[in-house]
């Protein structure tokens, strides 16, 4: 099953960063997008994740176009479908980490699961205020808040950057066993490529084009 097909993407802020990119992501398959910084990965995964439309192109989601959704068809598609897991996490920073995941579970119909809490190692904070937690930690919390809508298509930039190495190699397999059990896919930008190469396809975006490397 396709989750996600983009055909033809092309993008350019004050110079191109991207010409006729194709792209497709099947149903348990996680996918990496590496490059120096700046070769506008971000910008890419913006725009595979409907918050961005690009200049050319054409991006389906299950199916559908994106750019022939109105604004009530796309927020019901990045509640239902996506889960967001970017660099600047809108924790909502008034409540704790627990109180957090309350809100995703309530608004995706889902239960809270207490192994899930365990296996990112929060279990000891999941009751403290989310602005008295460390950055790793408010990390953890949004991946836990993302896991816990149960998403159809994962995207992640830079989702283990505030975490050091065995904690982030853990997030990791969390994140690829979670593909697994829902036969979800997964987008995932990194620079660290101990992390990369977990996945099944690596591509550097370089010279405007996706470079396969794995
Ligand atoms: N909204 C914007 N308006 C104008 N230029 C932008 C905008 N967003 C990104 N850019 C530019 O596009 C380029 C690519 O940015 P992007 O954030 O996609 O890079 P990146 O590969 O994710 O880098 P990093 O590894 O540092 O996160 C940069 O030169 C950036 O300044
Ligand atoms: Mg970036």
């Amino acid at each position: 099953m396709t989750l996600l097909e983009a055909s033809k993407i092309s993008h350019r802020f004050d110079y191109p960063l991207f010409d006729d990119i194709d792209l497709r992501l099947d149903a348990g398959e996680s996918l990496c997008i590496i490059g120096v910084s700046g070769s506008g990965k971000s910008t890419l995964l913006h725009i595979l994740s409907t918050l961005l439309m690009p200049q050319s192109g054409q991006v389906r989601i299950l199916g559908q176009s994106v750019g022939g959704l109105d604004n009530r068809a796309l927020v019901a598609l990045r509640r239902d479908v996506l889960g967001l897991i970017f660099q600047a996490h809108y924790l909502f920073k008034g409540f704790s980490a627990y109180e957090n995941l309350e809100v995703a579970a309530l608004l995706g119909g889902k239960t809270i699961e207490p192994e899930l809490i365990e296996k990112l190692g929060i279990a000891q904070v999941i009751r403290q205020k989310v602005t008295e937690l460390s950055g790793g930690q408010q990390q953890r919390v949004s991946i836990a808040r993302v896991l816990t809508k149960q998403p159809k298509i994962i995207f992640a930039d830079e989702p283990t950057g505030n975490l050091d190495h065995a904690t982030a190699a853990e997030v990791m397999e969390l994140f690829l066993s979670y593909l697994q059990e829902r036969d979800a896919g997964m987008v995932l930008v990194t620079h660290d490529e101990s992390i990369a190469y977990r996945c099944d396809r690596v591509y550097r975006l370089e010279e405007r084009r996706l470079v396969r490397c794995q």
